[in-house]
């Protein structure tokens, strides 16, 4: 049975590490997987995580089961956080998955119970798992316009347009902040448009938030989600802890669905805890754990925000510096959309050759599509990075 199986096509991101790894090169950059570092090529475990996680160690005095939706403390805390008080509690189910991505499948997985000739659309481009969960999970999906390559921001007209064409039943998957891979992101009123538009056609959002606070900072990167929560009778929102909280290993997220009538949110907290059951059965508690004692405890909590925001202005202070070296070498305002993104990643907008060039040529590895994990950088490799996109004649 088991020579059945073929080989599946490699996953565009993670491929990248092996090959970094295999790259003998000391001068090497590792633009690829969207991992945050700091100035010396270090994920450290944010310094909360780590008080949290002594706590945890002396006051646990069990590891028995936690409930299928994972433990309410972390579903509120979670709720707080993303939605702040814009959608009544009683209006949301809500369960801890194995990650973002494991509330993107759950999601998938309650779409094809409620809707199974359900379009979803997604961003073009977007995240490479989301059309290959949607398509393993056999739904349909289109695209809608995202990027405009000209300019480096978003092609609004381009994706109003398209979405017009949504039908009620479909499912429109959003960014919800720090566009990955394009860094390209809605203004508040191209949020508001979007609203309209949802309106007008009947299909539901969904909105997978995974940048929380790398953006323009905890308030602002939540403020899109919030406006379509609050606006639309229906909402699926996958939120991930990975990188906010630095715990990518512990596998930490939440699926939030919410219902029209709070006479909904049994039924629907039921199917997810049913979903869960199915798949996984209980969620990883470690890091939701850890993400609770820090979202409730208001030292622990002032401490993680405050690094969140080292973070945050570290990439924005990266991404200046690369804009204006680029200025200074190409004699051009053509890179100055990079300064504009958000988030961990930027899309450069060159071809595949160009990207291979790069890693041939200087070592310097970003997804094919040409995506930067700017946080990949630092002061010195954001120089190495700009004399070799302008030597490879990007
Ligand atoms: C990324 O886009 O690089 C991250 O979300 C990691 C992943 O799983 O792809």
């Amino acid at each position: 049975m088991l020579t059945n199986l073929t080989a599946q096509p490699a996953d565009k991101i993670l491929e990248l590490v092996g090959m970094y790894r295999a790259d003998p090169r000391d001068t090497k950059i590792d633009l690829g997987v969207g991992v945050y570092k700091d100035a010396s090529g270090n994920t450290p475990v944010m310094r909360a995580v780590k008080i949290a996680e002594k706590q945890l160690w002396e006051r646990e005095t069990t590891k028995s089961y936690t409930g299928l939706a994972g433990d309410p403390a972390f579903h509120d805390a979670m709720i707080d956080l993303v939605l702040g008080t814009s959608v009544a509690r009683d209006r949301i189910a809500a369960v801890a998955t194995p990650g973002g991505t494991g509330a993107i499948r759950q999601a998938m997985e309650l779409i094809k119970m409620m809707s199974p000739d359900a379009i979803i659309w997604l961003s073009n481009p977007t995240w490479p798992n989301h059309p290959s969960i949607v398509k393993y999970v056999g739904l349909s999906m289109r695209e809608y316009r995202y990027f405009d390559a000209e300019t480096g921001g978003v092609d609004f007209a381009g994706m109003a347009e398209d979405l017009a064409d949504a039908k009620p039943g479909d499912v429109v998957l959003l960014h919800g902040c720090c566009h990955n891979p394009t860094g390209a992101n809605l203004t508040l009123p191209e949020w508001a448009e979007v609203i309209s538009i949802l309106q007008e056609t009947g299909a539901t959002p969904m909105i997978d938030i995974a940048y929380q606070g790398f953006g323009d900072g905890l308030e602002d990167d939540a403020a899109g989600v919030r406006m379509v929560a609050s606006e639309m009778p229906e909402c699926l929102i996958a939120a991930s802890c990975s990188k906010n909280f630095g715990v990518y290993r512990e596998r930490t997220g939440i699926l939030m669905a919410i219902s029209e009538d709070p006479k909904n949110t049994a039924v629907t907290q039921g199917n997810l805890a049913f979903l869960n059951r199915q798949n996984f059965s209980f969620p990883p508690d470690h890091g939701a754990r850890l993400v609770t004692m820090i979202l409730t405890d208001p030292e622990l909590r002032a401490d993680w925000q405050a690094e969140l925001e080292e973070v945050r202005l570290n990439m924005l202070s990266l991404r200046k510096q690369l804009a204006l070296e680029l200025q200074t070498l190409a004699n051009s305002d053509r890179f100055g959309f990079l300064a504009q993104h958000r988030g961990m990643f930027s899309r450069l907008g060159t071809s595949p050759e160009m990207v291979a060039k790069l890693r041939d040529q200087h070592g310097i590895y970003m997804v094919s599509d040409s995506r930067m994990n700017i946080a990949g950088l630092n002061e010195e490799s954001v120089s190495i990075l700009a004399k070799a996109i302008i030597d490879v004649g990007i």
